[in-house]
């Protein structure tokens, strides 16, 4: 971040949550330029402090005046939150970078993993989409992909930790796990399932194509993100008795012939992609090594004796992180650098 940029005012909706402490973690850690930092939550958090660089923040409740002088709203609660919120906050100055499904697929908000697609940022109109935390690591994947041999196919299936889900979700694979161990009963609150010792393919609601609405996010995300409105992409999504970090097992089928050894050179040019892919010494990334970690990580590259021109991989990363909260702050720092606030930022 270039030092003459003033401090910038920052509003965190939904700070208590998962994705909210990670926020905090990650601006701390990128040490964002913050100038007042204001933290937002239910009522049930009105009487919380969040501690951040050494200081203690009072959670505040949301209300109608929270975002007056506000630069930057990172936006971590649910979709029906923010959809009252975010035209208020923009109406009050503030740029909205939201994590929630509520704007990502309205053709005048962009969606937006400023290493895949960051130009589209220049045309905001005040709210900025993040991804689904699914889509956000597989687009970072497939565009060095697509640049090489032409995306023809992308073929998706996702392993999801519970940490997708929320704070409760967590505490629930926690407790359950806890629970059976002691032969105690545990019934599932947050899952339609039991998720310990199991897997459920089943994340959000289902719809009349058969397909979950996660599912159908990371078909319609990846295209909007890609700018390949035609692109044939399939996905079955599945929740793993994981604390945190998605998988995915990746295939496409390309227009071109690309060997492994190619598309990994490629992967490993791209500055936030690790390439880890030594199968035979026992080298492939697993959710915990990804887990507090930024670089979306790949291994597992191989051909696709089933078709043409076809290569299957697979694909780890931190949810919390690349699937939320480091994206949402790497926006940020996009929107700051470039002077896409609604006030000037240079000094
Ligand atoms: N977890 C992920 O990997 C991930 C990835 C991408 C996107 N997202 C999206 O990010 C959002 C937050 O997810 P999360 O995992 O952080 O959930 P979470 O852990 O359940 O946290 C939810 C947050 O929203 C706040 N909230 C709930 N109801 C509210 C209300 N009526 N008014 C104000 N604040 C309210 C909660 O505050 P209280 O503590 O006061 O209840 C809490 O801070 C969701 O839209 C989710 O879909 C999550």
């Amino acid at each position: 971040m270039k030092k003459s940029v003033r401090p910038i005012n920052v509003a965190i909706v939904g700070a208590t949550g998962r994705v909210g402490q990670e926020l905090l973690r990650v601006l701390e850690e990128r040490n964002f330029p913050i100038g007042e930092l204001r933290l937002l939550a239910s009522a049930r958090s009105k009487d919380l402090t969040i501690a951040f660089k050494g200081k203690n923040y009072p959670v505040q409740e949301i209300n109608p005046e929270a975002f007056k002088g506000i630069d930057i709203v990172l936006a971590s609660a649910g979709s029906e939150i923010i959809e009252k919120l975010a035209p208020l906050a923009v109406e009050q100055g503030a740029v909205v970078i939201d994590n929630s499904n509520a704007f990502r697929m309205d053709p005048s908000v962009p969606l937006v993993v400023p290493e895949v697609n960051g130009h589209v940022l220049k045309t905001h109109k005040g709210i900025i989409a993040n991804p689904n935390c699914s889509t956000a690591q597989l687009v970072v994947v497939l565009k060095p992909l697509h640049e090489l041999g032409g995306l023809k196919r992308v073929i998706v299936s996702t392993y999801q930790s519970v940490s997708g889900a929320g704070k409760e979700a967590m505490d629930e694979l926690e407790n359950q796990t806890r629970a059976i161990m002691n032969d105690e009963d545990y019934s599932p609150q947050v899952f339609q399932r039991q998720i310990a010792f199991n897997l459920i393919p089943h994340i959000d609601v289902f719809l009349e194509n058969g397909y979950s609405k996660e599912e159908m996010k990371v078909v319609e995300e990846t295209r909007k993100i890609l700018e390949l409105p035609d692109l044939p992409v399939t996905c079955t999504a599945v929740r793993v008795p994981v604390s945190i970090s998605h998988s995915e097992a990746v295939t496409v089928d390309l227009e071109r012939a690309v060997s492994p050894h190619q598309a990994r050179e490629a992967l490993a040019n791209s500055p936030i992609i690790e390439v880890w892919d030594e199968p035979d010494k026992g080298i492939y990334p697993t959710p915990l090594d990804a887990a507090g970690k930024d670089p979306v990580f790949v291994g597992r590259i191989r051909r696709d004796t089933s078709s043409e021109n076809g290569l299957n991989l697979w694909v780890v990363a931190d949810n919390l992180r690349i699937g939320a909260a480091l994206n949402a702050v790497r926006i940020a720092e996009y929107v700051v650098e470039h002077n896409l606030l609604m006030q000037p930022v240079t000094t």
